[in-house]
């Protein structure tokens, strides 16, 4: 089986960003509540962005920093709970604004917080099978749309943004080996869809997705490292789904992972869903924390409830 490496990576995020402080002067909520309790500081929200223009720019950028042309992508997928228009898809548009060849699967994947990884290993399958070169792979999210922002237990945690790869698939290249999986529920974390009668905005019963994240992404490491054979130490860098600095460091703690293998970024931009990974992934790319050569271990879980992990090289 061929794999994927990542080859480019980019972000946007909006504008604007949005204070703990701002957010307390609308909702009952401290800095110090949010920030001890979560991690976050402050997130970005579309003020005049929409969701096509964050993809815009995010895939612009990893294109760039791939090095290649456009013309070179084979498919596009891009990892999001909604964009601007059900349909068209998000990556639809894409297709059009960044000019990609017309004889290529673009479609939308939603699988919330694990969606990005969800959209990996699609990638990789597609590439796989079609003997096409480059991937583009998104995740994308406008949260402030979907949050009621009169709820201080979930309007305090998400944020906007975008995060891009390109990956390159070749027969010599191992398989990311991912892992994803899912037990169907509704009751932990919620978003109805058009046309229900309850009002659409995010609920989320948090102490139990929290202990729903602190078993899975565990559990979820432990197959991607076994599948890989190969264990903690042989990992160079771990990406965790931004969802609460406490889930991370709980799970670096129990792995005695040490502070310059692992990121958080979740003080600036908050919980942004399938963004969160590909923020992560630009970030690092860009400061120089992984380069050619560096394997990175990706965790994500979310709604769904779903859960998913790889282990991604860097060229
Ligand atoms: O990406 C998708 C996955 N999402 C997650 O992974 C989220 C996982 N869960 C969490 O991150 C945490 O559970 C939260 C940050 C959502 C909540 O933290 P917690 O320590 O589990 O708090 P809690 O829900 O048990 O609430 C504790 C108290 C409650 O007050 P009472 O009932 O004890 O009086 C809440 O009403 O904190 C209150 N509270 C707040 N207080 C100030 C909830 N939200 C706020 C707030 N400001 N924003």
């Amino acid at each position: 089986m061929k794999g994927i490496k990542i080859r480019g990576t980019g972000r946007c995020v909006p504008q604007k960003v949005l204070s703990n402080e701002e957010l307390s002067r609308c909702v009952e909520t401290s800095d110090e509540w949010i920030l001890s309790r979560t991690g976050i500081r402050q997130r970005h929200v579309c003020t005049t962005e929409s969701h096509r223009d964050l993809c815009v720019q995010a895939a612009q950028a990893a294109i760039l920093d791939a090095g290649i042309d456009a013309s070179g992508i084979g498919t596009c997928i891009v990892a999001t709970i909604g964009g601007d228009t059900l349909v068209p898809a998000a990556a639809c548009m894409l297709q059009k604004e960044l000019g990609l060849p017309n004889d290529i699967p673009c479609f939308d994947l939603n699988a919330a917080c694990t969606g990005f990884l969800s959209a990996l290993h699609t990638t990789e399958c597609l590439l796989g099978a079609s003997g096409k070169k480059y991937g583009l792979v998104v995740g994308c999210e406008v949260l402030s749309r979907v949050v009621d922002w009169e709820d201080r237990n979930t309007c305090v945690l998400f944020g906007d943004g975008a995060g891009a790869v390109v990956v390159e698939c070749r027969e010599e290249f191992p398989s990311i080996g991912a892992v994803l999986g899912c037990r169907g529920d509704d009751t932990l974390l919620s978003l109805p869809g058009a046309g229900t009668k309850s009002p659409q905005h995010i609920s989320m019963e948090g102490a139990g997705v929290f202990r729903f994240a602190v078993e899975m992404v565990p559990r979820c490491m432990e197959r991607v490292l076994s599948k890989h054979r190969c264990t903690v130490e042989d990992v160079d860098f771990f990406v965790f789904h931004q969802a609460n600095a406490r889930i991370i460091d709980l799970v670096v703690h129990k792995y005695r992972i040490p502070q310059e293998k692992y990121y958080k970024n979740i003080g600036e931009y908050g919980n942004t869903s399938s963004a969160s990974i590909p923020l992560v992934l630009s970030e690092l790319k860009e400061k120089g924390m992984v380069t050619g050569g560096s394997r990175a271990l990706l965790v994500g879980f979310g709604g769904g409830m779903t859960w998913g992990g790889a282990l991604v090289e860097f060229l």
